[in-house]
């Protein structure tokens, strides 16, 4: 029987890892110009790590975890998400001992059981950061800002983020006991609303059934509700955002499926990818590292899926002209060549050059059909009269023009011609460092 991959996971093929390679390289550069800081954290926790971090009651929790027992009888699950395991990681190392601002950022697979659709899977992959130690609004200004300079190097148009604040335990308390008095009664709503009615009525805002959201259009909004303190901490992240250009739309629905989150709450959207149309989400958490048994410390973050990103990437053309093609290819002519092609090949590509050595000596048609394919530039010939006389032929594929070349300057001539072309390797593969 033929086995395939697990449901709602998938291979990166080679082409497709090129272009996992590109955005990885991008994503890097961007972190460090902001001073984020690479942590990488394990795959798997104990459970229990999710359940104090994510909230009990929340979806992923309640229906989403791969949880399995492990052999010494421990509760294990692989991570459904990044922030609860870099705030773990920073409370066991005690990063906070430092002082002041800790910016970390992490990539990552990460698992959740959904139901697999378009741009929804069970493996996933997450890249994100986490700022900890302060509270200032500056702190939620940059992380939003991260994310949206982030999509501008790549190149990517037509985002919307979405903002909003839910407010500190103090000011949610009032709302949610309104919401539940004002929806109690709606027995319309569907089955997870009721739940959440519950539990925690504030995520019915979340709810995508359409009859959950014409029953709760009128319900007021949560930023109506927020305390002093609370209210200034959005109106300053929010003209930290207008003062540096970033563009975004205040959206009270806006609610998030976390139960860490405190104050900003954010998205990006990207309308084209239908029903899962979030690039983007994050917010700030400011109990969350004592949750998870630290000093009281305030955090804001984000976490960005890979797959939609290439996806919106796919959509926008942005992938154009990308290709794994060799800069040079070998064909060697006769058997008794084939250990100097191979030491050639071995010489170029010491020097710098993308080589496809000549492991199988055919007929040069043979070989010349096979460069062809790969999308070789150039093609080194070693035929025995030339070689006998020092020299080998290099083609170029492009138009076919042919020169003959002493084998000691081969190498000197090919990058010369890349450079006269300014068809290096760097813009061919989307300059990635
Ligand atoms: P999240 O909204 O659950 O937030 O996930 C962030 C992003 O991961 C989503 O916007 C989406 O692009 C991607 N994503 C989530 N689930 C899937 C899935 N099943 N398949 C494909 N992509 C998916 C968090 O995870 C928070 N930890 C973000 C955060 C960081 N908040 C503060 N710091």
């Amino acid at each position: 029987m033929k086995i395939s991959a697990p449901r709602g996971t998938f291979d990166i093929l080679p082409e497709e890892a090129l272009r996992w390679r590109w955005l990885e390289a991008a994503i890097r550069r961007v972190f460090d110009y902001y001073g984020y800081q690479e942590i990488r954290t394990p795959v798997f926790e104990h459970t229990e790590l999710f359940q104090r971090g994510i909230g009990e009651t929340t979806d992923i929790v309640e229906k989403e975890m791969y949880t399995f027992n492990d052999k010494g009888g421990r509760s294990l699950t692989l991570r459904p998400e990044g922030t609860a395991p870099v705030v773990r990681s920073y409370v066991e190392h005690k990063l906070y001992s430092k002082g002041g601002i800790t910016k970390l950022f992490y990539m990552g697979p990460m698992f959740r059981q959904e139901r697999p659709q378009a741009g929804r899977f069970r493996q996933f992959h997450q890249f994100g950061v986490e700022l900890l130690g302060t509270e200032s609004p500056l702190a939620d200004a940059e992380v939003i800002t991260v994310a949206v300079e982030l999509y501008k190097e790549l190149g990517l148009t037509d985002l919307e983020v979405l903002v909003n604040s839910i407010g500190c335990p103090a000011c949610r308390k009032k709302y949610q006991e309104d919401l539940f008095s004002r929806l109690s009664s709606l027995q319309e709503l569907c089955e997870s609303c009721l739940r959440r009615l519950e539990k925690n009525p504030m995520r019915i805002l979340d709810c995508k059934n359409p009859r959950c959201r014409e029953l709760t259009k009128d319900v007021p909004a949560v930023t109506d509700y927020l305390c002093p303190a609370c209210r200034d901490h959005l109106e300053k992240t929010l003209s930290f955002l207008d003062k540096a250009g970033i563009d975004y739309r205040l959206e009270p629905r806006l609610v998030r499926g976390f139960d860490y989150y405190t104050r900003t709450v954010f998205e990006v959207i990207n309308a084209g990818l239908g029903a899962q149309n979030a690039v983007c989400g994050g917010g700030r958490y400011d109990h969350l590292v004592e949750e998870i048994g630290g000093p009281p410390m305030p955090g804001v973050g984000f976490a960005s899926g890979m797959e939609r990103l290439i996806l919106t990437l796919e959509q926008q053309g942005k992938f154009a002209g990308f290709s794994s093609a060799p800069q040079v290819a070998f064909a060697v002519l006769d058997e008794t060549l084939a250990a100097d092609g191979f030491a050639l090949a071995t010489r170029l590509r010491r020097e710098g050059l993308t080589v496809e050595a000549c492991l199988e000596v055919k007929s040069l048609k043979a070989q010349m059909r096979a460069a062809g394919k790969l999308q070789a530039k150039f093609v080194v010939i070693l035929g025995e009269d030339e070689w006998k006389d020092g020299q080998v032929s290099v083609r170029r594929m492009a138009d076919g023009e042919q020169w003959r070349v002493d084998r000691e300057e081969v190498c000197r001539f090919i990058k010369d011609l890349l450079d006269r072309d300014s068809s290096g390797r760097e813009q061919e593969r989307g300059s990635f460092s």
